[in-house]
């Protein structure tokens, strides 16, 4: 169905506050919901706190820094098969093989909720195999064999930031996704935060934290959440996902990348808002199965003064005319839509994201998909009228940090201390990327360092330990990689050279990674290690800075990441307590590629963090 655009209004995704020390039942249902004025309704998996109020995306989950709380999520979705075709050749979340199958029971839909950047005990993180069914019909609920508990227990203890939750079942993500099983999840503090309900002494706590100026960001009403998508539908409404693979003999039904050629932001397609001539915050998430988003705005005169990331604020602002957002990252900006003057005025957000990114093919990027949103910017009366100068002058040059420069941030670490020092201090970990494809060049699977998923744990990082990542990404796409439990910084990138690449990959299994690590970062069957590279490691560019929990690991590049086992204090140095739980005890973590098409298909691992000795 052509679909027009800007004729839906963009829903504002309901809010459930959970700093209130009660329980929230969260179920995830089968639904229907109208994602378009002239599609019919779309069949879906929502979460909600019931069938009538359960939506795509689920309710905003609102919760305050140092309040824990909990989520008892619940399965209610009865369905024998799940609505899209399950590819029963790569491993995944089968109730059939769980140990408590009986056949009164049948299948179902397995579920597990994840915190995307939360720093959560491992027991309420989602692990892939830690999913269960539903119960009802006489049948008992099934489990994987990780599973431990529906009743999840969220700390809460890392800087206020927008962080997100989405089904993690082993093998299923993509399409449990896809069918909207997702929500956004806010921890906020003093900062942007009425503080008015909260307790003085919890006050007091946030106070003695806090290293921002007054200056308040926007709220309310000019806080804008905006969870984007990209879906492909039937003229019935319901979503139109792969059937039949790339490389069907092997897998009947997996595609490499799922990109559908319909945007939708907040469950709407191409949706408009209205808003004032002011300055709005916008919080965007990138809930994509594949489609990375170029974001730009219609109107030169407007630009994005980027203030957040993955893990929080940004220690100062930037101004950028783009944004690119991989699937899983998070983007936090002002746009003042007073610079425009007076009068009414309409700006479009674009997207000129290449998909696959970043080589891009024509066919997953119809004209259509250049559009995001609409903004209809109302005619301003002259009492609304603000002054756009002093609204501009008061966003602070530095947003956290403080005005002291003596803290130990790891950005700041960056910065001063010689990489050859992390040589040396910091554990280092490299990984390789693999894509291996069938006899017509269609893709069949991609590996991590050669690994999959039920293969022996080899990330094994001691709790409060340093470490740098290296991801050397053979493959010709860009993978959003993504590590649980912390948020890291971005160190640096190196390119190397790809024609020797390309002869290493059609070495596929014979290659290894040694423990020479600490030389060149990674040894290969090149006659020197060394000579593969064609430049010097480059530092994070201006969208590369702050805190992640995904990155952009690019083909023919080295990525290096740093990260500490710990949880990060007051100012996110990072040189901070331990996690408020044991790290160490649970089912474990995952780190993968967050491209839901290659999660599924073994680009994902485990980890086992390890106590202090
Ligand atoms: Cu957004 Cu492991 O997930
Ligand atoms: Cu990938």
């Amino acid at each position: 169905p052509v679909l027009e655009p800007f004729v839906d209004k963009l829903p504002r995704l309901k809010a459930i506050h959970i700093h209130n020390r009660k329980q929230l039942t969260l179920g995830a249902y089968k639904i229907t919901q109208k994602l378009h004025r002239d599609l019919p309704p779309t069949p879906l998996y929502a979460f909600g706190t019931s069938r009538d109020t359960a939506s795509y995306p689920g309710p905003t989950l609102e919760a305050r820094r140092g309040v824990e709380s909990y989520v008892r999520f619940e399965n209610h979705i009865h369905d024998r098969q799940h609505m899209l075709r399950v590819d029963k050749t790569l491993m995944w979340a089968n109730p059939q093989t769980s140990s408590d199958y009986n056949n009164d029971s049948g299948g179902g839909v397995p579920i597990v909720p994840h915190l995307h950047g939360g720093e959560v005990e491992s027991s309420s993180d989602g692990y892939p195999d830690a999913w269960f069914t539903a119960t009802g019909g006489g049948g008992e609920a099934l489990h994987g064999p990780a599973y431990r508990t529906q009743n999840y227990t969220y700390a809460n203890s890392q800087p206020a930031t927008m962080l997100w939750y989405h089904d993690h079942s082993l093998g299923i993500v993509r399409l449990n996704v896809i069918s909207g099983l997702f929500g956004a999840y806010i921890i906020r503090e003093d900062e942007d935060e009425d503080t008015s309900s909260s307790s003085k002494a919890e006050l007091e706590k946030n106070r003695s934290s806090r290293t921002s100026s007054s200056w308040m960001l926007p709220k309310e009403e000019e806080e804008l959440m905006l969870l984007l998508h990209d879906m492909q539908f039937f003229p019935d409404g319901s979503i139109n996902f792969p059937t039949i693979g790339d490389s069907p003999k092997m897998h009947p039904s997996w595609c490499p990348e799922y990109f559908g050629d319909t945007i939708l932001v907040n469950g709407k397609a191409w949706p408009y808002v209205r808003v004032q001539p002011r300055m709005y915050r916008l919080r965007v998430v990138n809930a994509a199965n594949a489609r990375f988003f170029q974001l730009s705005l219609s109107d030169e005169r407007l630009s994005f003064v980027q203030i957040g990331t993955d893990g929080g604020l940004l220690d100062r602002p930037q101004v950028l005319s783009e944004l690119t957002i991989a699937p899983a990252e998070r983007i936090d900006f002002l746009i003042d839509f007073a610079l425009l003057g007076r009068g009414a005025h309409e700006i479009l957000l674009l997207n000129s994201g290449p998909a696959p990114f970043p080589s891009g093919d024509p066919a997953f990027s119809p004209p259509r998909t250049k559009n995001v949103m609409k903004f209809f910017v109302v005619k301003d009366s002259p009492q609304q009228r603000q002054n756009p100068e002093l609204e501009r002058a008061r966003i602070p040059a530095q947003l956290r940090g403080g005005e002291t420069e003596d803290e130990e941030d790891s950005s700041a670490m960056v910065k001063t201390v010689p990489i050859e020092s992390f040589l040396q201090e910091a554990n280092w970990r490299t990984n390789f990327m693999v894509e291996f494809d069938d006899k017509d060049d269609s893709p069949t699977h991609s590996l991590l360092s050669n690994h999959s998923w039920s293969d022996p744990v080899t990330e094994k990082p001691v709790l409060g330990a340093t470490e740098v990542w290296e991801f050397i990404n053979f493959t010709p796409d860009a993978h959003p990689m993504h590590i649980h439990l912390v948020q890291f910084r971005f160190l640096n990138q190196q390119s190397f050279n790809q024609s020797l690449s390309q002869t290493t990959m059609g070495m596929g299994m014979g290659m290894e990674v040694g423990e020479e690590g600490k030389s060149c970062s990674f040894h290969l069957p090149f006659p020197d290690p060394r000579s593969c590279f064609t430049e010097e490691p480059r530092g994070p560019a201006a969208n590369q800075v702050g805190w992640k929990d995904t990155i952009v690991s690019w083909p023919g590049n080295v990525t290096r990441l740093l990260l500490q086992w710990t949880s990060r204090d007051g100012d996110g140095s990072g040189s901070g307590q331990f996690f408020p739980f044991d790290a160490t005890a649970g089912p474990g973590y995952v780190w993968h590629c967050h491209i839901l098409d290659h999660e599924d298909n073994e680009m994902m691992r485990p980890i086992a963090i390890q106590p202090r000795p």
